[in-house]
């Protein structure tokens, strides 16, 4: 991955094209404080979010440093506040086998509603596609606000997340005793690097997970703004076990209306070890005068319902929430493992270009995949291993034809090839291929993404 994704350039095509609109495209110096601090300005209207403080500004400036922050620019209006954002940033992306692929991270998309509806989007979204390419990233990943927004440019969702609320009167625990304890943080600044530690531990583990950054554990720590409302009403505790060491940590509130029983709501709760993360639950749910307990951004394959004697204490709801797409087939084929050994040839559809073309995937018995493109496409490290590599079979029995935003749901393991197959997303192109696909791109873990970026 380029070091440098913050120097490379503002795409000159999207250049051009928001021009021919009488715009500007930016990329923002990580020095120019007033520029990014307007930027920040545009990002919070956009979002429809209030007015940011200083010390909020301060704290988003710092974070922005990390990232390639670019901005669209109305010279008509003049005004320093750009009408359209965009930041992106090169990520790990967790994979099925405990490895990971490199990856492009977007995230604060937005134009201003007077400008809206003239394919500016569409134009940093491609950039933000050909950026990724730039800095030799295999996938692209982001959050959505809609599910509309990003299926035509070649994402697809590819890791859901469950909130699930449990009615606490219905809660007994049916799990087993964990060795360890439950105790609370009370010195976070002392915790952090220990929190760092185990957040790393649970993003190698959980394949969907993207790297954090240090803002966002000092965040669920209270340490951002210590002072701030959201801050003193967090609660944090951890999980050790019986030598002592910290496995896991949660990071909660309680709500209460009147003098009503709370609701205690979480949306971070960090495992390193499956014991960690049931402990951790069993503390939530035992927390006298709570009605409910509210978790967001769970795995759609919590075991909790084996942990409670009532399962219907818990209600779910599922919605996509990584969305993943692919532009090098080759590097993020070969990146994850597999349930081998197995061949498949793909014929995959990209309207965009960027992955189009035939790719044979040929799995070991170990899982591991050696991929070669069969055709010579555009890709230019795929054409060339293409134009090297020799074809290791000829005929393979097994293939599919699919898009490339079918490629992504299926990748992580969160949408079967079968699943995909009955809804016309995929289609096999010999008999037996979509029963071969299941198989190897079966995880014994469900895609995960913990956080919103
Ligand atoms: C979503 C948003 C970025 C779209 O910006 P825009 O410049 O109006 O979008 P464009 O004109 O480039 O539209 C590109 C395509 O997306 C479609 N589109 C745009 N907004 C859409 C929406 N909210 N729902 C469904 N489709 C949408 C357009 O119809 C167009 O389709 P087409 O080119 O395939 O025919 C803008 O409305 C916005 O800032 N919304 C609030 C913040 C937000 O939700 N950002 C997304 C963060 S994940």
């Amino acid at each position: 991955m380029s070091s440098d994704f913050r120097a490379f350039p503002a795409d000159p095509a999207t250049a051009a094209r928001l021009g021919r609109l009488g715009l500007d495209y930016r990329v923002l110096s990580p020095d120019d404080h007033e520029a990014l601090t307007a930027w920040s300005q545009a990002e919070h209207r956009g979002f429809h979010h209030p007015r940011p403080t200083p010390e909020t500004l301060e704290r988003e400036g710092a974070l922005l440093q990390d990232r390639r922050v670019q901005g669209v620019y109305d010279p008509g209006l003049g005004d320093a506040i750009p009408v359209a954002t965009v930041a992106s940033w090169p990520t790990g992306l967790s994979v099925p086998g405990g490895r990971s692929v490199d990856g492009w991270a977007v995230a604060a998309v937005t134009v201003a509603p007077t400008h809206r509806r003239r394919g500016i989007a569409r134009a940093m979204m491609q950039a933000e596609l050909a950026n990724a390419v730039t800095a030799g990233a295999a996938v692209a990943v982001l959050t959505a606000t809609e599910a509309t927004l990003y299926g035509r440019y070649g994402y697809a969702p590819a890791a859901r997340a469950a909130t699930l609320e449990i009615d606490r009167r219905r809660v007994e625990w049916a799990g087993a005793e964990a060795p360890g304890r439950v105790r609370f943080v009370t010195d976070a600044a002392g915790f952090r690097r220990t929190a760092g530690q185990i957040v790393r531990r649970q993003v190698a583990r959980t394949p969907g997970e993207i790297d954090r950054w240090p803002a966002l554990v000092d965040r669920v720590l209270g340490l951002e703004d210590p002072a701030g409302e959201p801050a003193r009403a967090t609660r944090v505790a951890r999980y050790d076990d019986e030598r002592g060491q910290a496995h896991g940590f949660v990071s909660y509130r309680i709500a209460r209306d009147g003098m009503g029983a709370g609701v205690l709501e979480f949306d971070f709760l960090a495992a390193a070890s499956d014991e960690a993360e049931a402990a951790l639950w069993r503390f939530l749910l035992e927390q006298d005068f709570v009605s409910t307990v509210r978790a967001r951004l769970r795995s759609i394959d919590e075991p909790l319902r084996w942990l409670l004697a009532d399962q219907r204490a818990i209600t779910t709801t599922i919605g996509d929430h990584l969305w993943l797409r692919i532009l090098d087939p080759v590097a993020a084929l070969e990146a994850r493992r597999y349930e081998g050994p197995g061949s498949l040839v793909l014929e995959l559809d990209d309207p965009l270009g960027h992955a189009a073309g035939r790719y044979a995937l040929e799995v070991s018995a170990r899982g591991v995949a050696e991929v070669q493109r069969l055709d010579g496409g555009a890709d230019a490290s795929s054409t060339t291993r293409a134009a090297t590599a020799p074809t290791r079979r000829s005929k393979p029995a097994h293939g599919l034809r699919l898009g490339v935003d079918a490629l992504a749901a299926m990748y992580l393991g969160d949408a079967r090839a079968s699943l995909l197959a009955r809804a016309g997303r995929v289609e096999e192109t010999g008999p037996g291929s979509l029963a071969v696909a299941d198989r190897l791109f079966a995880t014994n873990r469900a895609p995960r993404l913990s956080i919103w970026f």
